[in-house]
């Protein structure tokens, strides 16, 4: 597996502060407070008065730059953009700094970013917009006053041309570090497809063989046997024809991670039932106690991946089963048009900081490093449940249990 890159600040660096997002934050870091909120009312009446004037100044600067004027090519756009600009600088001097007006501002940056604005362009603009507000603020002004705003303005200019700089240079750093990790994940892709390949094989090959050497010991000894014997025999075959088939499905949603598979109408409670008696021996031999509450609901999806699903889910449950009354629950409540199943165990738990690690492939967590097993079985689950249109996640408590939740759409009532 590739390595992770190494933090820039050092091999001990502790972990990185939080940045500032909170608008109190915000506004404290920028000592922006009452008494701004005040200036700014006091500015709105002259500022919003000249608006029409800003917006034509300012468009015959974008217009003559072809990079500017490359997004300006519509009258109706223009003619949107001005006005939407305007309410945008006005709702600036109401300065109500609250949710809706971070959203707002979210919003002016997603619909750049989606036609390709970049923020040098962006901050151009806004230096357009305090050079015609600096320069109507001192209309007024005369002898010292003018010179000392001449210089402020000409500091302002080159106060924009440096932070356009500098933003080049984080914005170069983060594209650099997206780079570096969607590599990361082309590679760890690449590899698991290959070591898909190689094992299906060697892994077919001898399962095969398990289930006809079971197989032949009922053929031959089926009368010599203990009936319990023999329904474990027979459990055992088939539980190695369903791995082999699984293999090969495993194989083919590895080959096609981000393919979406056809969904039919699937009855979970019948693909839960096939799955129950598939780890029913598991479940004796730990003598853990099984519950599916209530009738469990059809949903849209692909048979085979909801029963390795639930497969996945169900085993690992068992697996990792540490009480001597071991207990696992499972349910689904219906949400808005999506089915939401909890399966909840009463084993060890996972501890907060390795719950995001639990569907990375090959990640293993610490307290699971001596129970055998591939550290991909959670990583298949979340393939297919994606595959499928739904989500995976788990909540759990350290010493009382996890609970895995797999939301699937649910289906129409039958017409
Ligand atoms: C002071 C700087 C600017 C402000 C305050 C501003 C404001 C806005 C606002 C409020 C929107 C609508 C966002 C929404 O969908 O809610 C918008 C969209 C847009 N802006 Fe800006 N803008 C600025 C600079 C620029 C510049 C310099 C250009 C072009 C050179 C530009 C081109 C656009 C375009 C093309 C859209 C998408 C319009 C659409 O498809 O409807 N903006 N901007």
């Amino acid at each position: 597996m590739p390595s992770q890159p190494e933090d820039p600040r050092g091999k001990d660096a502790g972990p990185r502060p939080a940045p500032i997002t909170e608008l109190p934050r915000r506004l404290a870091y920028l000592e922006l407070d009452e008494t701004d909120r005040q200036r700014l009312h006091e500015l709105a009446p002259l500022l919003n008065s000249r608006a029409d004037a800003f917006v034509e100044t300012f468009y015959r600067h974008l217009f003559s730059f072809p990079e500017t004027a490359q997004f300006l090519q519509d009258d109706e756009l223009v003619a949107r953009l001005k006005k939407a600009q305007q309410d945008h600088l006005a709702s600036m001097l109401e300065a109500e700094w609250n949710d809706e007006y971070v959203a707002q501002r979210g919003r002016v940056g997603d619909a750049h970013a989606q036609v390709g604005i970049n923020p040098q362009i962006f901050l151009g603009a806004y230096n357009q917009y305090l050079q015609f507000c600096s320069r109507e603020l001192c209309l007024g002004l005369e002898g010292e006053s003018l010179a000392c705003a001449k210089r402020m303005l000409s500091l302002q200019k080159a106060v924009f041309l440096d932070i356009s700089l500098t933003l080049e240079a984080y914005f170069h750093q983060a594209t650099q570090s997206l780079r570096q990790a969607l590599d990361l994940v082309y590679q760890a892709n690449a590899e698991l497809r290959q070591f898909a390949q190689l094992t299906s094989h060697d892994l077919k090959t001898p399962l095969a063989t398990m289930a006809n050497l079971c197989d032949e010991a009922l053929d031959e000894f089926r009368e010599q046997m203990p009936e319990e014997a023999a329904e474990l025999i027979e459990s055992a075959s088939k539980r190695a024809f369903r791995m082999s088939a699984t293999i090969d499905e495993l194989l083919h949603s590895t080959m096609s991670l981000h393919s979406d598979v056809p969904r039919d109408v699937v009855d979970s409670g019948l693909v839960m039932d096939e799955t129950v008696e598939l780890i029913r021996p598991l479940l004796k031999q730990k003598k853990i106690q099984l519950n599916v509450r209530g009738e469990l609901p059809h949903v849209l999806g692909d048979r085979a991946r909801m029963r390795e699903i639930f497969y996945n889910l169900l085993s690992n449950a068992v697996k990792f089963s540490d009480k001597s009354d071991g207990r696992i629950d499972v349910d689904c409540t219906l949400q808005d048009g999506d089915c939401v199943f909890c399966i909840h165990d009463n084993g060890p738990g996972i501890p907060a900081d390795e719950l995001e690690r639990v569907f990375v492939p090959f990640r293993r967590l610490a307290s699971h490093r001596d129970i055998p097993g591939s550290g991909l079985g959670l990583y298949f689950t979340k393939t297919m449940v994606e595959q499928q249109g739904g989500r995976v996640w788990v909540e759990s408590e350290p010493g009382s249990g996890s609970r895995f939740y797999v939301l699937l759409q649910q289906a129409p009532p039958p017409a």
